[in-house]
């Protein structure tokens, strides 16, 4: 017999790779209905095909099974409003970083690069209140924290023109790690700004600089990373959305260049050229440090 027909037990003694019924799979995707949606159809068909190769491979057991069971029951009890642990578990496996990569190598020209995006992750606010340009997104300020004057241009990528009346939803967490929904001692939409673009292209804001945090880690998504020898933590970043009707919403997040865990982030977000360098500012009694981030936009096609 082959090597691919042995699988090792626990006691480390070879046992031959048992056949299984070879029709299974095709008979449980041959039975959608004529009236599926076809990419319904084309999505749950290779995901079973998928699902039921893995197990194979695997030669995945009941008690398994039930282990993933229970762990995507737990994740879905323990989801609300402030948490999301079917969505964690899917980052600390990559998952949304992938399919925010398969979902912009779609919507992005060819011709010319817009900025890279990163995932959304669980943390996003819809109606944060409209921030005026060059005012402070600190409502509750830490003690330990470091202002930062974030500014930059916002431009057509593919002609560089910048560009007004964009949008830009810019969120980070306290320097504790915590975003405002998870810690009663943050004020509502402490650290959240939703800025307008000027006739120049322009925003600006006072913010932190960010620090690495953990992602929540007391649910099934941290169970997963101990029993995979993993750490929990993120590299410093903060979280943006610009866009208008007339821009794809870029949905990305910045990471700070001294951070620790950008070579090892827990949600496998980082991309080199979303590295930036916070700086000593020149000249602003108002911050200690400056960020500059122009962004590029891609037209709806
Ligand atoms: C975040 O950056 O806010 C985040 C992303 C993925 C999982 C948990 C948190
Ligand atoms: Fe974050």
């Amino acid at each position: 017999m082959s090597e691919t027909n042995h699988t090792n037990s626990i006691s480390g003694a070879t046992k031959p790779k048992p056949q299984y019924d070879p029709d299974f799979t095709s008979n449980v995707i041959k039975a959608t209905g004529p009236k599926a949606n076809p990419r319904v159809a084309k999505v749950v068909g290779s995901l079973i095909q998928h699902l039921h190769d893995f197990a194979r491979e695997v030669d995945l057991t009941v008690d398994e099974w039930m282990m993933g069971v229970n762990m995507i029951n737990r994740a879905g009890q323990m989801s609300n409003e402030k948490r999301n642990e079917g969505q964690l578990l899917c980052d600390v496996i990559g998952l949304e970083s992938l399919v925010d990569e398969i979902t912009n190598k779609q919507l992005v020209g060819a011709n010319y690069e817009a900025t890279k995006t990163a995932i959304l992750g669980p943390f996003f606010r819809h109606g944060t209140p409209p921030t005026k340009n060059d005012t402070s997104i600190i409502k509750t300020m830490p003690k330990d924290g470091e202002v930062t004057y974030m500014h930059g241009i916002i431009r057509d990528a593919a002609t560089d023109e910048p560009l007004q009346s964009i949008t830009i939803d810019i969120w980070q967490c306290s320097t504790n790690g915590l975003y405002e929904q998870q810690d009663p001692d943050q004020a509502e939409f402490n650290l959240r700004g939703k800025l307008t673009t000027d006739e120049n292209g322009y925003y600006g804001l006072y913010c932190l600089r960010p620090v690495p945090y953990p992602v929540p880690y007391d649910g099934p998504a941290g169970e997963l990373l101990q029993l995979l020898d993993r750490h929990p933590y993120r590299p410093a970043h903060i979280h943006i959305i610009a866009g208008s009707d007339k821009y794809s919403p870029l949905t990305t997040q910045i990471f700070d260049k001294s951070s620790k865990y950008l070579e090892n982030d827990s949600v496998f977000a980082v991309k080199d050229d979303l590295v930036v360098d916070f700086v000593p500012v020149q000249g602003n009694a108002a911050a200690s440090l400056e960020l500059t981030l122009d962004i590029k936009l891609a037209k709806i096609a």
